[in-house]
């Protein structure tokens, strides 16, 4: 199962990306959670230490994706960077893709190229759960890897732009072929809020969870969600990871 987590800034991807990932493993499943936020904070809803972003391993990347100036290898070998750049809490191991210098323009550049075979690679050829927090949603990644997702999940919370964005992404998600894309309402704390997503949201809504201050307490902490006890946002997730095994 390879799930995307997207919707617009701050409405909770990464929480959610994080938590996902340490109630799978709480199972018994193994995850693969992959940070590709630029802003690199998915350890922190993990509960680990950040491991080093692939993206910044320059000569290991030069070494492997560059044939001469200018010259990329599309395939460079990459099965073996999981292993070596992750790190592991109980059955999540978490991997940081980084950030790559766009100077100005897309560029094509190694680090790109790498980046985009080693997600190729974990999503093509790993059978753990991979949950992917990104930024910018999965429209860059490539069809190939793009088309390999079996779940997008769109979280939305109770405001006009993001359902906005939810719905934007929505038509994008099934133009490049990814079988399904629900949303997650989240920071939902009336029937109002809840009605206004139900009513505004044009595709399926896997579940709900609650606006909870324990969620912006363990925030301020550096303390992952899934170690804080009592938190009904906690519990709502649980339900959508059970909805989702099924
Ligand atoms: N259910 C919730 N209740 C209260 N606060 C929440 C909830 N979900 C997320 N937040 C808060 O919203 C902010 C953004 O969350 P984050 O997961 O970083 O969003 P994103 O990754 O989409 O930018 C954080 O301060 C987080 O604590
Ligand atoms: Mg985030």
């Amino acid at each position: 199962m390879k799930i995307a987590i997207s919707g617009k800034g701050g409405v909770g991807k990464t929480t959610i990306s994080g938590t996902l990932a340490r109630v799978f493993s709480s199972r018994g499943k193994k995850v693969i959670a992959v940070d590709s936020d630029p802003s690199m904070n998915l350890h922190t809803a993990l509960g680990v230490e950040n491991p080093i972003p692939v993206s910044r391993l320059k000569d290991l990347i030069k070494e492997r994706a560059v044939i001469s100036d200018g010259i990329f290898r599309m395939n460079p070998k990459v099965d073996d960077i999981l292993d070596r750049y992750s790190i592991g809490i109980e059955n999540v191991r978490l991997i940081v893709m980084g950030t790559v210098d766009k100077g100005g323009g897309g560029c094509i550049c190694p680090e790109n190229t790498f980046l985009s075979a080693l997600l190729r690679h974990l999503v093509l050829k790993r059978d753990e759960i991979l949950i992917l927090d990104t930024e910018a949603g999965i429209e860059h990644l490539g069809r190939k890897t793009a088309a390999h997702f079996d779940l997008m999940l769109v979280v939305i919370e109770p405001s006009a732009k993001a359902v906005e964005t939810a719905n934007r992404i929505y038509e994008l998600s099934k133009e490049i072929g990814i079988k399904d894309v629900l949303a997650i309402g989240n920071k939902v704390s009336s029937d109002d809020q809840r009605d206004f997503i139900k009513n505004n949201i044009k595709f399926g809504i896997l579940g709900y969870i609650p606006f909870d201050t324990k969620v912006t307490s363990a925030d301020i902490l550096n303390n992952a969600l899934f170690n804080t006890p009592n938190s009904d946002a906690l519990k709502s997730i649980e339900a959508i990871a059970d909805k989702i095994t099924k």
